[in-house]
């Protein structure tokens, strides 16, 4: 994405760029940006004017001390209160400096990181599959370092600008022959510069994107463990990971040669230049047109210049790698492949004990994953009618899960339409489906937290509900079991629990919103048959009937076994993404020997 735009620019545009970054960068901090420059500004002057206090003190004190012995008392006080005077003053605004610097650095890592994640939440699902979960997290943490890297330099090169321009007036106030040496100087070390800039982009650019693709294979590799062991290729995904880590080496590594032969050249080159204006400057003294306190301020300036000079230069070597930090975030955060939402509401009543069940129309729906020759769905057309318990039967691969991410609007159509009470789900407004819908998968992912929190996930649920809600999931005696109830934790990802009791705690979390629509998964898969019994009998009663005789939640459940297909109202049989056959489940098994098929081969025990 970002590679093709670095490629197409100059040295020049690198650096209108990356400065443009930094200024915008400053722009927010209304105290601390003005506060870094002014120091930087005035740290730069404080070497010029160490300059000329060295050069005044040769001509006042020392020159003097060796021919008539006879220096005034009020010159030593003088050179003492100026050293004096300018060595607060750096002191002072070194330090404020870096921490204003460091304060208008940070706070931009942490706005820009901020707006990533702002951003990632915003954009929808065809853009997250589009994008590695590694790919996210280098953006977030290394692409935003590596932008916001300069900062530190950027008040601090100012200043060293600055004091250039001060220094070079000054020498040019000396004398011209020397000013045009310092010219020449500064030329040289600009261009080294250029060049430096022009080596270092394509390498900073390869350098980075090694350093997302680690952190892709880290993140793939953690994420697929079990599979990585279970399969026995630890070895083959060890490989591809020192694989990775091995070209991070070696772009980082190229990185480095470049700096390591530019780093001499500004550093070397004004210590080179002294030479030069000693050459010069002593036939000038010789000929009366210098002092040699001048001279001797000169020869200081030069060298005082290589800081500011390796100032610019540090500034100008992490631009790259921030130009390309920029643009990677940039694309994420220019993207606007966003859900869209519109204004509906669901008419249902606000409390959380009086919902009812929403109703489900798909009309001619269809959908095809990125890339793939054939539609893993439809075009299907369904109702459900609220209230209803639905079970979805279909071989692996059928279009099960495909069917829930629409009816969820995890995914929209690329055609049809999905309609819940009569309302196209696209223009509902945002947070109404999550308020009224319940999706629990078969992957159920706890968070390092207290089972509390799992299942409340910071919505407004109190504590009567949380153990309401892991009642009907069969939870609530093994959370009673375990030390702290609800404040216990459940460990990374869960792993202090089995496989079903994370099953438990997930389904309790979506029952927990008290949902209007409530999608199962293959989300009881893990449980015996007897225990998967018991919740769907649960969940029929506490939270499908209600009082008055009708219907709160309308539930949509994916492949269940044979004993659990038996209590849903409705069955649809999926194949190849097409409904086959609807009906009760004894209708089905009547007519449709695919669907015989299938349930026996659940019961066998075999599942999709
Ligand atoms: N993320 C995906 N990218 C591409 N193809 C997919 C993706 N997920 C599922 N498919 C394909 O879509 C079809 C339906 O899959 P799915 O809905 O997961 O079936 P089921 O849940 O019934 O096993 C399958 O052919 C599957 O290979
Ligand atoms: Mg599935």
């Amino acid at each position: 994405m970002s590679g093709n735009d670095l490629d197409s620019m100059d040295t020049g545009a690198v650096l209108r760029t990356g400065v443009r970054v930094m200024a915008k960068g400053s722009l927010g901090y209304r105290l601390a940006t003005p506060l870094s420059i002014i120091a930087g500004l005035v740290n730069g002057s404080t070497m010029v004017f160490s300059a000329v206090a060295i050069g005044w003190a040769t001509d006042h004190l020392i020159i003097p001390a060796f021919t008539d012995h006879a220096v005034p008392t009020r010159s030593w006080w003088i050179a003492l209160g100026a050293i004096a005077g300018v060595s607060v003053l750096r002191v002072i605004t070194i330090v404020t400096r870096a921490v204003a610097a460091a304060h208008v650095q940070y706070g931009n890592q942490a706005s820009t990181r901020r707006a990533l994640i702002r951003q990632y939440a915003k954009l929808g699902v065809p853009w997250h599959r589009r994008h590695s979960t590694g790919q996210l997290l280098s953006n977030v943490v290394s692409d935003v370092e590596v932008q916001w890297a300069p900062m530190q330099f950027f008040a601090f090169a100012m200043g060293s600008v600055f004091m250039l321009m001060v220094a070079l007036a000054n020498i040019a106030r000396s004398d011209w022959y020397l000013a045009v040496v310092a010219v020449m100087l500064v030329l040289v070390v600009l261009l080294a510069n250029f060049v430096y800039q022009r080596v270092m982009s394509p390498r900073a650019r390869d350098a980075q994107r090694a350093r997302a693709a680690v952190s892709s294979v880290a993140h793939e590799a953690v994420e697929g463990e079990q599979v990585i062991r279970t399969l026995g290729i630890v070895e083959d995904e060890s490989d591809r990971f020192v694989r990775a880590a091995e070209n991070t080496r070696v772009a980082n590594t190229r990185m480095s040669f470049v700096s390591a032969a530019f780093d001499p050249v500004i550093e070397l080159a004004p210590t080179a230049t002294v030479l030069v204006v000693l050459l010069i400057g002593s036939g000038r003294v010789s000929a009366g047109e210098l002092t040699v306190g001048t001279l001797v301020e000169t020869i200081y300036l030069f060298l005082t210049m290589a800081l500011p000079l390796g100032m610019i230069g540090r500034f100008l070597s992490v631009l790259p790698l921030a130009v390309v930090g920029n643009m990677r975030t940039g694309a994420v955060l220019d993207s606007v492949d966003y859900t869209q939402f519109g204004t509906e509401t669901l008419n249902g009543s606000e409390t959380s004990h009086g919902e009812r069940a929403l109703g489900v129309r798909v009309t001619a729906a269809r959908f095809a994953y990125d890339g793939a020759t054939r539609d893993a769905l439809g075009p299907v057309d369904l109702q459900f009618v609220a209230g209803d318990v639905v079970a979805v039967v279909g071989a692996t691969g059928s279009g099960k899960t495909t069917l829930v991410r629409v009816l969820a609007r995890l995914a929209d159509p690329d055609s049809g339409t999905v309609h819940y009470d009569g309302i196209d789900v696209r223009s509902l407004a945002a947070g109404e489906i999550e308020s009224r819908v319940a999706v629990v998968s078969q992957t159920a992912f706890l968070f390092d937290d207290t089972v509390r929190d799992n299942v409340t996930l910071g919505r407004d649920i109190d504590d009567h509900q949380v153990w309401k809600a892991l009642e009907v999931a069969e939870a609530a005696e093994f959370v009673r079991g375990l030390s702290g109830g609800l404040d216990a934790g459940v460990g990374k990802r869960g792993a202090s629990l089995s496989g079903g009791q994370r099953q438990r705690i997930a389904l309790a979390r979506g029952l927990a919103g008290s949902p209007s629509l409530l999608i199962l998964d293959d989300a009881t898969s893990a449980l015996d048959p007897a225990v998967e019994r018991d919740v769907l009998d649960n969940i029929r009663r506490e939270f499908v009937s209600a009082s008055d005789g009708g219907r709160r939640c309308t539930v949509v459940m994916t492949a269940a076994r044979k004993s659990t297909v038996t209590l849903a109202d409705r069955v649809l049989l999926l194949d190849n993404g097409l409904v086959e056959a609807s009906g009760t489940h004894a209708q089905l098994l009547a007519a449709n020997a695919a669907y015989r098929a299938i349930v026996d081969a659940y019961a066998d025990g075999l599942r999709s």
